[in-house]
């Protein structure tokens, strides 16, 4: 093989990764920008946080292990970042407070703001049953939440002061269940926990840690529903399966 075509084979690999990793995102399309006038001042690299979050004590952040109800009453009818605005409700997070394996997806969708539970729509159907006919777990034994506690407004991205100002209670969540595992779904809950930007195509089913607990990337429910592929299917039962070997680990 010559250079030429290895290096084309090696731009086509890059750019089928890239597209895949659009597609995990939701980007179906795109428009073209217009050309920006000469003069425009360059975007900001991040967008500002325009709700930096707010200084005060919580109380279950003093406790070495604290309930998950103390995490939900320091919560209360959190009105700390815009999403408040447009919820119907909080949806805070789903199953047994003692699980060893956590799952941590990106936000309630129309569905669980209505009812108040993480994933309990099409995508949240998908994700059940992959637990319960994959994994061979009723869904009550894992614990089910997400790294925004709010709908954000036409299920978009959450932002990233959203995000920062929920976290504390994502932290509140784990440092509560203490699980053996933490399933990352999705793009956005995998860079969260990594803390940083997280290429969900390239870096799922790879073990990294958050604050000492092994956590696992995998594709989203929602983008294995979009990309409803044998091979998406294979790999997310893959995931699953790792994860929940090493979770009954010694
Ligand atoms: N998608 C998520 O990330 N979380 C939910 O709770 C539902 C859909």
């Amino acid at each position: 093989m010559d250079g030429p075509v290895d290096e084309t084979r090696e731009v086509l690999r890059a750019a089928r990764a890239w597209l895949a990793e659009l597609s995990e995102e939701g980007v179906t399309s795109y428009e073209r920008m217009p050309a920006a006038p000469a003069t425009a001042a360059p975007a900001p690299l991040d967008p500002p946080v325009a709700n930096p979050p707010r200084d005060e004590t919580l109380a279950f952040e003093g406790a070495p292990r604290p309930t998950l109800e103390a995490v939900r009453e320091s919560l209360g009818d959190c009105d700390r970042c815009p999403l408040h605005q447009t919820r119907n409700q909080i949806v805070f997070g789903d199953g047994n407070p003692d699980a060893d394996l956590m799952f941590v997806g990106e936000g309630p969708g129309e569905n669980e703001d209505l009812q108040g539970l993480p994933f309990v729509g099409k995508a949240g159907e998908l994700l059940t049953k992959m637990i319960e006919a994959g994994l061979d777990l009723p869904r009550s034994e894992v614990y089910i939440c997400n790294i925004v506690k709010c709908r954000p407004p036409g299920n978009r991205d959450p932002h990233a002061d959203e995000v920062a100002t929920c976290r504390r209670f994502l932290d509140g969540q784990i440092r509560a269940v203490q699980p053996k595992v933490i399933v990352a779904l999705g793009k956005p809950a995998s860079s969260l926990l990594l803390g940083r930007n997280v290429a969900i195509t390239r870096e799922r089913g790879t073990w990294h840690e958050y604050q000492g607990t092994p956590v696992m990337p995998t594709f989203h429910p929602a983008y294995v529903l979009r990309q409803y592929t044998a091979d998406n299917r294979r790999l997310v039962w893959e995931d699953l399966k790792a994860a929940l070997a090493k979770s009954r680990e010694a």
